[in-house]
Order: structure tokens, then C-alpha cells, then sequence
């Protein structure tokens, strides 16, 4: 059987960090159109205009990450399913997600929204580092990266989007694109609201409950 969910949250929510965790539980994908993006500005295949949109924090065209999408689940490690974080974003996103699966003959098992002040969340970023080569993520304060990466700063990412303007404009995009995205899941049954604030396996304890509810 398949399993398709779906992480909601602004930037900073946690869905990076709590997908790895889903995944490494349930044996699926983890599509990430955030961590696909900085793939291809490492390998230089994203278009200038797109990587400017990234680098300030907008929302890219919706054709350009559904492209994405739909090439990457082709891939045999989605064939018994996986978690999609950062996608979608918009409501024409969610539409030919719907389409794509429909075709597939699958469907969605839930739309997981992980709910975080405000507030809390510029903190989250700002101290945000990516280990280059594992691609886990730490928070320099609340889960500090082991200290031989600490001691060579060309070991961790620090992304550009986690500058404080960058910050300010995705916070803003994520409240606009929520707007519209979570009634159309709602109205379909399929939102689950999780508070996501608190230690990282609370969360996940609570993601774990809400994915059990059905
Ligand atoms: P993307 O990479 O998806 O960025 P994002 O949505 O802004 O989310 P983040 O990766 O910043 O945060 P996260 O929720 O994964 O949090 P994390 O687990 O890292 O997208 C980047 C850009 O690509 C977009 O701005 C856009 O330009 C483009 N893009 C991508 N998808 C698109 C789409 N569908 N349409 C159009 N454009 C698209 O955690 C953050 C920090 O908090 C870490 O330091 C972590 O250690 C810490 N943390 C995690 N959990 C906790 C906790 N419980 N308590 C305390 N700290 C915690």
C-alpha cells in the first residue's frame, strides 16, 4: 500500500526535520521542491530568474516545481509512497497534484499542517545549518551540529534565504499561499492540525497520532 502525506508549514515549521523522521518510520520518499531547488543551483541547471526568486524568498511558477514533482515521483523509491514537503503551495499546485495522483491511481492520506508562532520561527532560521554532505539539519542553540563540523565552516550550509530580509519575505508569501491552500484541503477532509511546538520527537509523537486518526 501507498502512503502520500503532505507537510504544511511556514518556513522554519519543522517539515524538513520531521520528514526525515516519517521517512526513515514508513520506508518512503522524501520530495522536498526546497532541497531539490538548491540541488540544481549546486549543479548550476537553475535558471538565473528562478535561483534571484529563491535567493529573496519568493514562491517560484507554479509550472516550474510541478515539473519537478511530477518527473521525481516517477522514481522507484516513490513506488510505496513518500512525504511531500514544500509542495504544494498554492492551490494550482494542489489541483495538478490532485490530477497526478488521480492518474496514478493514488490518493493522498493526509495533509499534515505544522502549526508555529510566528514569532518563534525567525529564531528557528536564523540559527539554521545544514550539514553539506548528510543534509541533516541543526539549530545552533537547541541541537547544535557535532563539533568537527562546527570547527570547518565549509562543512555547513548556511542558506541565503535565512538572512533576515529573505526571512521576512517567505514569512509573508507562506501567510498569503495559506490563505487559500489549507480551506481547499479542509474542505476535502484531508487537514490535520499539529501544534509544532515543543522537542522535535513531541512533535513527531503528535504527527504520528494524527496520521492514526483517519
Ligand atoms: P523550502 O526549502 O521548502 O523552505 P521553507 O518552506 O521556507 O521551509 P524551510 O526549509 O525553511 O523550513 P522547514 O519547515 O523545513 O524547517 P526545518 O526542519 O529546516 O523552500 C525554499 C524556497 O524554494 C522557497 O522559499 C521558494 O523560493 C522555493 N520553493 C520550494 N517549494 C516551492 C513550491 N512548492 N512553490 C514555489 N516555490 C517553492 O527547521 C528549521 C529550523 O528549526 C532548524 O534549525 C531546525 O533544527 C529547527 N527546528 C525544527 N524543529 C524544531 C522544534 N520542534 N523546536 C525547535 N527548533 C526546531
Amino acid at each position: 500500500m501507498t502512503m502520500i502525506v503532505v507537510l504544511v508549514g511556514a518556513p522554519g515549521s519543522g517539515k524538513g526535520t520531521q520528514s526525515k523522521v516519517l521517512c526513515g518510520k514508513f520506508g518512503v520518499a522524501h520530495l522536498s521542491t526546497g532541497d531539490m531547488l538548491r540541488q540544481a543551483k549546486r549543479d548550476g541547471t537553475l535558471e538565473p530568474e528562478l535561483l534571484a526568486i529563491m535567493d529573496a524568498g519568493g514562491l517560484l511558477p507554479d509550472g516550474a516545481v510541478t515539473a519537478l514533482i511530477g518527473r521525481r515521483t516517477l522514481d522507484a523509491d516513490c513506488s510505496k509512497g513518500f512525504v511531500l514537503d514544500g509542495y504544494p503551495r498554492t492551490v494550482p499546485q494542489a489541483e495538478s497534484l490532485c490530477s497526478m495522483l488521480k492518474e496514478r491511481t493514488a490518493e493522498l492520506a493526509a495533509v499534515v499542517q505544522l502549526d508555529v508562532p510566528r514569532g518563534d520561527l525567525e529564531e528557528r532560521l536564523i540559527h539554521r545549518r545544514t550539514d553539506k554532505g548528510s543534509g541533516q539539519i541543526y539549530h545552533l542553540l537547541y541541537n547544535p551540529p557535532p563539533a568537527e563540523l562546527l570547527q570547518d565552516p565549509g562543512l555547513l550550509e548556511h542558506r541565503k534565504d535565512d538572512q533576515p530580509q529573505a526571512v521576512k519575505a517567505r514569512l509573508d508569501a507562506y501567510d498569503s499561499m495559506t490563505a487559500a491552500l489549507l480551506p481547499y484541503y479542509e474542505k476535502q477532509g484531508l487537514l490535520r492540525r499539529v501544534d509544532a511546538v515543543g522537542k522535535p520527537e513531541d512533535v513527531t509523537g503528535r504527527i504520528y497520532a494524527v496520521l492514526e486518526e483517519k
